[in-house]
C-alpha cells in the first residue's frame, strides 16, 4: 500500500522533470503519477533515470481532456495534485495566445473540477497544488521594489494573464467549494534541462555552436533568477508545510539585467571552451524588443523563507556554472531536441511495455 498517491502534471517538462525525480526518490512510499501530453516542451528523456522506479508511473494524458482526466482520478484515486502542466514560453503566447488560454486556464479549471467532485465527501489530508508565476504581478520600475504575496495582479502578456487567470480560478474553488489549495508563484528558473528557447539555454547552445546571441532591444530587462533545484525543494516544503488557501512567493533574490547576465555566461563559456576573454562577447545581437516586455521582475520571499525555513542553495554564479556544465556534458540531448527525435522516445519506450 502507497503512502498517498500524488499526480504531478507537466512532469516531463524542465521544472517538472526535477520535481518528479526530488519526489520519486524521497519518497518511494508515495505513488508518483506524471501526468503529461508531452507537447514540444515535454521530453521523457529528462527522467530516464526514474523511469523505471517502482514507485512512478507516467500517463500521457491532456488536461483539456476533461473525460481522460476524470477516468485517471477514477484509476488512481489521488490524495494530492502539483500541478506543473502549461505552455510555458511568452514570447509563443505572443504568436498564439489560444494554446495558453486551452492548456492554462481550460486545463488547470478541468483539474480543480475533477478533484472537486473526486474528493467532495472528504477533503481530509486532500491537497491541489498550483505552480504559478512572479509573471501574474506585472511589472516594476527599477526602484527595488519587490512582488509580496498581495501584490495587485497585472500581467501583461498572454501567458501571464493565462495563469493569473488560472491562479483566480484556484482560489474561487477553495472559497467556493472548500477544495484544499495552496498556490506558488516563483521567478524564473535556470538549470538543466531547461527548453532550449528560453534564455539561459539558448545563449548557451548559441555560444557553444558560434551563433548570433539574440538579447531583445537594450538586454536592460531584469530578472530573479532561481536554480531550477531550488524551486523542486521549495514546492516539496510547500506541498507538505504550505497552509491551505495561502500564497507563498519563491525567489532568488537575484537580480541581474539581461545584458549583465549574458556576459558573466559568456566569460564562463570562454573559459570552459578553452577560448579567448571576450571571443564569446562578440556573438551578443541586439534585436527588435518583445511586445509588451516586462521590465522587472523581483521577489519578496520572506515568507516561504520564515514560515517554512526554506532558502535558496546556491550562489548565482555557481548555478550558472553547474548549468553550463551540464548542457556541455549533456550534448546528445539537446542535439535529440534540435533533431526532433525526441519526440520519438515515448512511442519507442512505452509501446514496447
Ligand atoms: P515547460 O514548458 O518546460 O513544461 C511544461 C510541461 O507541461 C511539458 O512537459 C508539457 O508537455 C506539459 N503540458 C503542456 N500542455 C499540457 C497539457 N495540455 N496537458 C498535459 N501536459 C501538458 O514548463 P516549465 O518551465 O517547466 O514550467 C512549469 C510550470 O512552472 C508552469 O506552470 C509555469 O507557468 C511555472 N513556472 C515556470 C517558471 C520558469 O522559469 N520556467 C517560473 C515560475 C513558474
Ligand atoms: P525568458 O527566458 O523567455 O523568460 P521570461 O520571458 O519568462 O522572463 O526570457 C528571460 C529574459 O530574456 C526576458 O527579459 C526576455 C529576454 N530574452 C532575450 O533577450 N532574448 C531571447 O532570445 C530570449 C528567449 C529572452
Amino acid at each position: 500500500m502507497m503512502a498517498k498517491t500524488i499526480f504531478i502534471t507537466g512532469g516531463a517538462g524542465f521544472i517538472g522533470s526535477h520535481v518528479v525525480r526530488l519526489f520519486v526518490n524521497k519518497y518511494p512510499d508515495y505513488k508518483i503519477v506524471n501526468v503529461d501530453v508531452l507537447t514540444y516542451a515535454g521530453n521523457l528523456e529528462n527522467l530516464t533515470d526514474v523511469c523505471d522506479a517502482p514507485n512512478y508511473v507516467f500517463e500521457k494524458v491532456d488536461i483539456v481532456d476533461f473525460q481522460a482526466i476524470n477516468k485517471l482520478f477514477e484509476k488512481y484515486r489521488p490524495d494530492g495534485i502539483i500541478h506543473l502542466a502549461a505552455e510555458s514560453h511568452v514570447d509563443r503566447s505572443i504568436t498564439n495566445p489560444f494554446a495558453f488560454i486551452h492548456t492554462n486556464v481550460m486545463g488547470t479549471c478541468n483539474l480543480l473540477h475533477a478533484a472537486k467532485e473526486a474528493w467532495k465527501n472528504n477533503m481530509e489530508g486532500k491537497l491541489f497544488y498550483h505552480v504559478s508565476t512572479d509573471e501574474v504581478y506585472g511589472a516594476l520600475e527599477c526602484d527595488g521594489t519587490l512582488f509580496t504575496e498581495t501584490t495587485r495582479y497585472d500581467p501583461h502578456s498572454p501567458y501571464s494573464a493565462s495563469k493569473a487567470s488560472s491562479d483566480h480560478f484556484v482560489r474561487a474553488y477553495h472559497d467556493t467549494f472548500g477544495l484544499p489549495i495552496v498556490i506558488s508563484n516563483c521567478s524564473n528558473n535556470y538549470g538543466a534541462n531547461q527548453f532550449p528557447e528560453k534564455l539561459i539555454p539558448l545563449a548557451i547552445n548559441n555560444i557553444k555552436n558560434k551563433r548570433p546571441i539574440p538579447i531583445y532591444g537594450k538586454g536592460e530587462n531584469i530578472r530573479d533568477w532561481l536554480y531550477v533545484n531550488d524551486h523542486a525543494s521549495a514546492i516539496d516544503i510547500i506541498f507538505h508545510k504550505g497552509k491551505n488557501g495561502e500564497t507563498y512567493n519563491i525567489g532568488g533574490n537575484n537580480e541581474w539585467t539581461n545584458i549583465d547576465l549574458i556576459h558573466t555566461l559568456c566569460a564562463i563559456m570562454d573559459k570552459k571552451l578553452g577560448r579567448r576573454a571576450g571571443e564569446s562577447a562578440e556573438l551578443i545581437t541586439f534585436v527588435k524588443d518583445r511586445a509588451g516586455h516586462d521590465l522587472r521582475y523581483a521577489i519578496d520571499s520572506s515568507k516561504i523563507q520564515k514560515e517554512l525555513g526554506w532558502h535558496p542553495s546556491l550562489q548565482f554564479e555557481e548555478g550558472l556554472e553547474k548549468t553550463v556544465d551540464w548542457y556541455l556534458a549533456n550534448e546528445t540531448w539537446v542535439n535529440h531536441i534540435t533533431s526532433g527525435s525526441y519526440q520519438k522516445y515515448y512511442e519507442q519506450q512505452y509501446n514496447q511495455r
